[in-house]
């Protein structure tokens, strides 16, 4: 006989459970015995098959998730590598991303938040958050993104004697059919540029999705983003780009086809480039 409370709810829970299996037995043998095309059987299959799915999904979603989000991680560090021209098959990524310095920067001061963990700080999040983010004026909004981010990751490729050998800027704009996230990187004089890539956009295979064609994409490199008046003129251009004519560092070919893709570049390129977006921090870095 139980001696303490506890043990008795125990009992009483086992005797429950051993009820309840029972039941469970019997309606399981009536409903295997009624006849396959029976409304009863019908239903009552797909409902036991509907809740093993659910469990295995629900399951594998809760199970799979921290190696998602590592993956994800992996990946977006192979992005900031590749864009810098250090990414080759085979590389231990997270080795190699040891090169880089990663800071939170404010965009609307340029300073750099030392207290804010760039580690745990996402800027595509933070740009949906109310709290994180401000609304850009419609008029200003000339990459379509409707608000911008408080605060911005910057990664600080360096030297093994600390020199910044190239500073790697997020940025993002609307195309014709999505928005494109990508990367810039510049040299440490915060104006040549050394490398672009997108690493998530929805524009037409051949035609807006050539951003990401490694050829197109070795045409940036070189190319400057401020004239001397410290404007952002970098642009795409309709057709190829004549380097013998005046102001050609600072026009890259246009995609074939994509004319309003490339305006979605161009526009980015000038929205992030400009006081609304790293201007201020590129100012006080390079101390123009
Ligand atoms: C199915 C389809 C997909 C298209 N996808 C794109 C695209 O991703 N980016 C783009 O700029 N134009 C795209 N276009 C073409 C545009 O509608 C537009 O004609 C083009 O941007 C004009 O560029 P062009 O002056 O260089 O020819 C697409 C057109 C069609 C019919």
């Amino acid at each position: 006989m139980p001696n303490n409370t506890s043990e008795q709810q125990l009992t009483q829970w086992q005797v429950k459970w051993q009820e309840w299996k029972e039941k469970a037995k019997v309606y399981r043998d009536r409903i295997l015995a009624l006849p396959n095309d029976s409304f009863e059987k019908t239903l009552a299959v797909a409902f036991w098959v509907c809740m093993a799915c659910a469990v295995v999904v629900a399951f594998s979603a809760v199970a799979l998730r921290p190696l998602q989000v590592s993956n994800k991680a992996a990946d977006m560090k192979k992005n900031i590598l590749e864009v810098v021209g250090l990414w080759e098959k085979g590389l231990d990524i997270d080795e190699a991303f040891k090169q880089f310095d990663t800071k939170v920067i404010s965009l609307e001061t340029g300073d750099i938040i030392e207290d804010m963990d760039p580690n745990t700080f996402d800027m595509r999040k933070a740009a949906k958050d109310p709290a994180m983010s401000k609304e850009i004026p419609r008029e200003r909004d000339i990459a379509g993104i409707k608000r911008k981010p408080k605060y911005a990751t910057v990664y600080f490729l360096k030297d093994d004697s600390g020199e910044v050998k190239a500073i790697v800027l997020p940025v993002w704009g609307y195309g014709l059919w999505s928005t494109m996230y990508g990367f810039l990187a510049l040299e440490p004089d915060c104006n040549t540029v050394i490398g672009i890539n997108f690493y998530d956009q929805g524009e037409t295979p051949g035609l807006g999705g050539e951003v990401v064609n490694p050829d197109w994409r070795a045409l940036w490199k070189g190319k400057k983003v401020y004239d001397e008046s410290g404007a952002p003129v970098l642009r795409l251009v309709k057709g190829s780009v004549n380097p013998e004519q005046a102001g050609s560092e600072y026009k890259v070919d246009g995609l074939a086809g994509a004319t309003l893709t490339s305006n979605g570049v161009s526009n980015l390129i000038r929205f992030w480039m400009s006081e609304d977006g790293y201007k201020p921090f590129l100012d006080k870095f390079c101390g123009q």
